[in-house]
This record gives C-alpha cells, sequence and structure tokens, in this order.
C-alpha cells in the first residue's frame, strides 16, 4: 500500500486536514507579521523625530529580499563586478525549484544507486523517526535559507535613513536635486570620477591587490549602496 492510501485510511484528506492545518500556520505567520509591524514602524517624522542612524540592525525587515535578489551586489564588488551576470541565477533556480515541489515525490529518487539505500532506511522506519527522517531535506533547506537570510540581513540599518535623509537636511539628503537628470549627468557623475570609496585604500592612489579588502571598491553603484545600508555612518 502507498503513502496517499494509508494516509486517507488513517483520516488525512488534503481537505480539510491539512488546508486547515496550513491555514492555522499561515495565520499565526502573519499575526507575528502584524506584531512585529506595530512594535518596529519605520521612522518618518523627521526632522521632528530623528531616528539614530544605525536603527534597525538586528530587527526583522524583508531581508529574504537581500538575500535573493541584492547579495550580488555586495560579494561582486570591485573586480569581481565581472560575475554579476551570475546573479539572476539562484532566484531563477529557487523559483523554478518552488514550481516542481508539488511534483516533487513523482520524481524517481530512488533510482539514484546511493540513494535508493537510504530511502529503503526510510521507509522501514515508523512513526516520529519516519516522519522525521522524510521532512529532513526540507528542514535542511528551510535552515539553510534561514542563516542565509539572517546573515544578509541582519546588519541592515533599514529604520535609520530618516536620521540622515529628512527635509531638514535640504536638497540631496532630504530632497531630490532641483534638476535630476543633470545632477545624474554632471555633479554624481562628477562624485564618482573623483569621490571613490577611500576608507578601504592602502594608499593614496587606491593601489592593493585584486579583490583584497585594500581594493579600490566602487563609490554610488549598487555595491556602494548595499555598504550604504550596512554601514551607513561609515560608507556615503
Ligand atoms: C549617516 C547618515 C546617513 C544615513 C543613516 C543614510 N544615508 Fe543615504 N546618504 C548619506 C549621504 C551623506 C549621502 C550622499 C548624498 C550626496 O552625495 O548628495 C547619501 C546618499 C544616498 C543615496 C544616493 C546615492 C547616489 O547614488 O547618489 C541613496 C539612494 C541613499 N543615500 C539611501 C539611503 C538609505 C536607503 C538609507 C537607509 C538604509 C540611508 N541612505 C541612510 C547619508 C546617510
Amino acid at each position: 500500500m502507498n503513502d496517499t492510501n494509508t494516509a486517507k485510511k488513517r483520516g488525512l484528506y488534503w481537505w480539510p486536514t491539512y488546508l486547515l492545518i496550513l491555514s492555522i500556520i499561515m495565520t499565526a505567520l502573519v499575526a507575528v507579521m502584524v506584531v512585529i509591524s506595530i512594535k518596529y514602524p519605520v521612522p518618518y517624522l523627521a526632522p521632528d523625530q530623528v531616528p539614530m542612524p544605525d536603527e534597525g540592525e538586528n530587527i526583522p525587515g524583508p531581508e529574504w529580499i537581500f538575500l535573493l535578489f541584492w547579495q550580488g551586489f555586495w560579494y561582486f564588488g570591485g573586480s569581481m563586478k565581472k560575475y554579476l551576470v551570475l546573479m539572476p541565477v539562484i532566484p531563477i533556480l529557487t523559483l523554478v525549484f518552488f514550481m516542481f515541489l508539488p511534483v516533487m515525490h513523482k520524481v524517481p529518487f530512488d533510482r539514484i544507486p546511493g540513494l535508493k539505500n537510504l530511502i529503503e532506511k526510510a521507509r522501514g522506519l515508523a512513526g516520529f523517526k519516519r516522519s522525521f527522517t522524510y521532512a529532513l531535506p526540507s528542514l535542511i533547506f528551510a535552515l539553510v535559507i534561514l542563516v542565509g537570510v539572517y546573515k544578509s540581513g541582519h546588519q541592515a540599518k533599514v529604520l535609520g535613513c530618516d536620521s540622515c535623509h529628512n527635509a531638514s537636511m535640504g536638497a540631496r539628503m532630504g530632497n531630490a536635486p532641483a534638476n535630476v537628470a543633470k545632477y545624474y549627468a554632471t555633479e554624481r557623475a562628477m562624485q564618482i570620477g573623483v569621490g571613490k570609496y577611500r576608507a578601504g585604500k592602502v594608499n593614496a592612489e587606491g593601489g592593493g591587490g585584486e579583490g583584497g579588502q585594500s581594493e579600490v571598491q566602487g563609490y554610488k553603484d549598487a555595491n556602494w549602496q548595499m555598504r550604504h545600508m550596512y554601514e551607513p555612518t561609515f560608507t556615503w
């Protein structure tokens, strides 16, 4: 007898069993999001109430966005920039994986030589041990995502932007430049040309080896923007 039939015998159906369990879990998840958004509102009252520039560190936010879409900008800076083309690969693979998740159990994993033994062993187990063994791949996947999301997001100072970027700071900081197109083409382009990012340099010429700490880092590019978010008081 296959797994579906045993489940049905025990009274476990997609409706109502699984759908109800999933609804309860999703409701709890939405409740957590509501509580977090009430507890940690994004400061928007500056200049009347100015947040600290580092506010937001270790506070939950949409960290999965950083992980899935922005991490490439963090790691592929300087001479590594050429690898930026790889950035869409991980989100696309993740999407494809999720798309095929409902039919995953149809993949004949037991035809793979090494796995056949393992799967047969798991089939021999019973009760919690069996459920746990079956759930192990998903648990490991979830753990990897969780660690990645935490590592790529906990340091982001996402609630501190108003500390510097508010109306009292004037054009470019609080308000857009009077003529954005002109600002981008002239002033900002000039900043990028002469400004560069100096904190990581070894010497005034911007020397240092390829890929190392001492490499000249980008200025006002996507990598700079990531550093600006992680360390706004240090990179601007
Ligand atoms: C410690 C002060 C400070 C904090 C906090 C801060 N910034 Fe900035 N930011 C600056 C300064 C200074 C500039 C440079 C402005 C200029 O050159 O006109 C800047 C520039 C920028 C720019 C323009 C970059 C460009 O391409 O010209 C963006 C976008 C930006 N900040 C976004 C943010 C966001 C989002 C946050 C919060 C996560 C943030 N900033 C937090 C000081 C700060």
